[in-house]
């Protein structure tokens, strides 16, 4: 199963990098796959019925059917890193809007990754960071932005922050007693949307700082987003009243 595993990154590696596979390579995939013929696992029966599909051509979607189900078999944990999108991005549109985004003490490489892709496609022109939240020195945040390069400001806490955005109003996203739903709220253009911890949220202290607090209506038993999926609800409310 290893050597199936093997064969099918390399050829995923050789449809990412656009070159082509050959006919001896499906060959010699349809021959590994042979010994599913008669497996007790159904999934791994159909890979087998599956190969006998292909002949002189193989697409990168044809290969990812094979691909999930033996990385699923041999319990590979894939993260979105793994899959990398490397086509059909927007090469050449890069607008600036006026909207910053500070991240506050963010502990996981990955969230931050994510949450730098999300302000990239939202054409946020500066992200902050305060506090122990990485930037690109983290091999890990560099793979989960996925290719996302945005200028990114280091400040020791959002004190610093205030200072720098004089002439933005900081709106500090939060779930807390005094915020104000952000559907029903006046948000500025220049807005700096402030992001707390993926535990702890924003300390009081930094709530004090900002200008508002907002947060997003929830309906559930549990009150808080991830911090990627608040941010991308929040950017979008504020592309939607200014773009
Ligand atoms: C998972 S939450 C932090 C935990 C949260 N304070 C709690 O204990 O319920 C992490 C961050 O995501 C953002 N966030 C999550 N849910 C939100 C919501 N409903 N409205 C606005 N921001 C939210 C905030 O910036 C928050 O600091």
């Amino acid at each position: 199963m290893n050597k199936i595993y093997a064969l099918l990154k390399s050829l995923e590696e050789k449809c990412l990098s656009n070159e082509d596979i050959l006919k001896e390579e499906i060959n010699l995939l349809k021959n590994l796959l042979l010994r599913f013929k008669s497996s007790e696992d159904r999934q791994l029966r159909h890979l087998y019925t599956l190969s006998k599909s292909f002949e002189n051509e193989i697409k990168y979607e044809d290969l990812l059917l094979f691909i999930i189900p033996v990385e699923r078999v041999l319990n590979k944990r894939v993260s979105d890193v793994d899959f990398g999108i490397k086509k059909k991005d927007n090469k050449n549109i890069i607008q600036q809007n006026d909207l910053k985004i500070v991240l506050d003490n963010i502990r996981s490489a990955f969230n931050t990754g994510a949450l730098i892709r999300t302000c990239e496609v939202l054409g946020v022109s500066e992200v902050l960071t305060t506090g122990y939240t990485q930037g690109f020195e983290s091999e890990h945040v560099l793979k989960t932005s996925m290719g996302a390069r945005l200028k990114i400001s280091k400040f020791r806490d959002l004190l610093e922050v205030k200072n720098e955005l004089k002439s933005y109003k900081l709106v500090g996203l939060e779930t807390s007693k005094h915020s104000e739903n952000i559907y029903k709220s006046k948000l500025n253009k220049n807005t700096a949307f402030v992001i707390g911890n993926e535990h702890f949220g924003l300390s009081d202290y930094d709530l004090s700082l900002c200008d508002h607090v907002m947060h997003l209506p929830t309906f559930g038993k549990k009150n808080s987003l991830n911090v990627n999926a608040a941010l991308s609800a929040c950017g979008y409310e504020w592309v939607r009243r200014f773009l």
